[in-house]
């Protein structure tokens, strides 16, 4: 199955499964993306693979409106579903329909770039941070929140376990448990914690770290353009 069918099936139940999946804790988890990024009004962010936008929305609240964001997504059904319910900062909002292979912006445009429960998506993540560097300004900052490996192992047992069920309560809600199953497989042949940090530093990022969430059920990286 191709990603953009997959994200045109779930599109219009996206934040109903996010939650449901999560049990709620994609919200925390957000937060904590918000709190470790400290965002300082007039800030610029491009909320790559940004979907319905949900980390712009928690942006703009947290600066009150004082900041830019772009939410950029190559599909439209995403990005049509994310506007339909009016953020009180629609003001500061720009969406952008491209690939984080090929993103239409200028050098040296945002203080911010974050992709949120995107990059597992990238059909080639070496290309998408190119371009995370290029997009940024200098001193600017990536920041990364993904599904990642668990640090303890019988945790990480009970975690396939509860996996395997993904799929079937996608059916349930969404009427279709193959774009959950290709959720459960992109997020189990995506690297380490320490893997993902060294790509990210062999393509010319500077201070990267990362900070694991529920042992490691998610993680942050965050770094910097020098
Ligand atoms: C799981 S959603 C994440 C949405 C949002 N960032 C969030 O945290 O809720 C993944 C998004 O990645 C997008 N995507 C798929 N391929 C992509 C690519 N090559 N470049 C950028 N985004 C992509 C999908 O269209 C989808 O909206």
């Amino acid at each position: 199955m191709e990603t953009k069918q997959v994200f045109d099936k779930v599109a219009n139940k996206y934040d109903l499964m996010n939650d449901i999946m999560s049990f709620g804790t994609h919200r925390y988890w957000k937060e904590c993306l918000i709190d470790w990024l400290q965002p300082k009004p007039g800030m610029s962010i491009v909320d790559v693979a940004g979907g319905t936008g949900d980390i712009s929305k928690r942006f703009l609240k947290r600066v009150k409106g004082i900041g830019k964001a772009n939410i950029c997504d190559p599909n439209v059904n995403m990005l049509e579903n994310g506007s339909k319910n009016i953020h009180i900062y629609e003001n500061c909002i720009s969406r952008t329909c491209a690939p984080a292979e090929n993103l239409p912006f200028n050098n040296k445009t945002f203080d911010a770039y974050i992709v949120s429960f995107g990059i597992r998506n990238f059909n080639d993540i070496n290309k998408g941070l190119e371009e995370a560097l290029r997009v940024l300004k200098p001193g600017g900052r990536f920041m990364c929140l993904e599904f990642s490996k668990l640090e303890n192992s019988n945790l990480a047992k009970i975690y396939e376990k509860y996996s395997q069920m993904i799929p079937k309560v996608g059916k349930l809600v969404v009427g279709d448990e193959e774009p959950y199953q290709y959720l459960v497989d992109t997020i189990e042949k995506f690297p380490s914690q320490q893997e993902f940090k060294e790509i990210i530093k062999n393509n010319g990022f500077i201070d990267v770290e990362y900070r694991n969430i529920f042992n490691g059920v998610v993680a942050i990286h965050s770094a910097w353009k020098k």
